[in-house]
């Protein structure tokens, strides 16, 4: 049982290390981040400390060498959206505070990091703290907090994905730019 966030990255270190199929690695992975989102010793954040004047805000909690593994809380204001995009690394979501609404794409035509893609909505996904949503490094998606409180979730990534070359889509257009 998972019971302190040194637990949880000692263990998902060790995952890391000895599964080299990223589906079978998030489906090991999804129970334990589920433990450690319902411990009580689960990082939260004071909500006074959250930035209300910002669309979303960061509170990283790890980052692992050469960016790899990196954890980190993130808030989203209400009534506030992402740009749809990928991240070019496997990650996890998981609620701690509130409901935020997932929005998947599929792609119809090759993935680029910069020009033509062809993107169809796929499904939403509710993530609450009871769930945990799971990205491959090919998934694509978009964040929405439709409520009116701030939400809390953690987020998982294989690599931070400031470091990852991901892109932003506009499926209107038909393009991927750098995100
Ligand atoms: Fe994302």
């Amino acid at each position: 049982m998972i019971s302190s966030i040194q637990q949880y990255i000692d263990k998902i270190q060790a995952l890391i290390q000895s599964q080299s199929d990223e589906m079978l690695l998030l489906k090991q992975l999804t129970p334990i981040t589920k433990q450690l989102a319902q411990t009580q010793q689960c990082p939260k954040v004071d909500e006074n400390t959250i930035d209300t004047g910002m669309d979303y805000q960061l509170f990283p909690l790890f980052e692992g060498e050469n960016h790899g593994l990196f954890i980190t809380l993130i808030s989203w204001m209400p009534g506030s959206t992402t740009p749809i995009h990928n991240h070019n690394t496997w990650a996890l979501v998981t609620g701690i505070i509130g409901t935020e609404t997932n929005t998947l794409w599929r792609a119809v035509t090759p993935v680029v990091y910069e020009g033509e893609v062809e993107l169809e909505e796929d499904k939403t996904i509710a993530v609450s703290p009871t769930t945990v949503l799971t990205l491959g490094s090919d998934a694509i998606h978009c964040v929405k907090n439709l409520t009116n409180e701030p939400t809390l979730s953690l987020h998982i990534y294989g690599k931070n994905p400031y470091f990852t070359q991901r892109s932003q889509f506009l499926p209107e257009q038909q393009l991927a730019i750098p995100f």
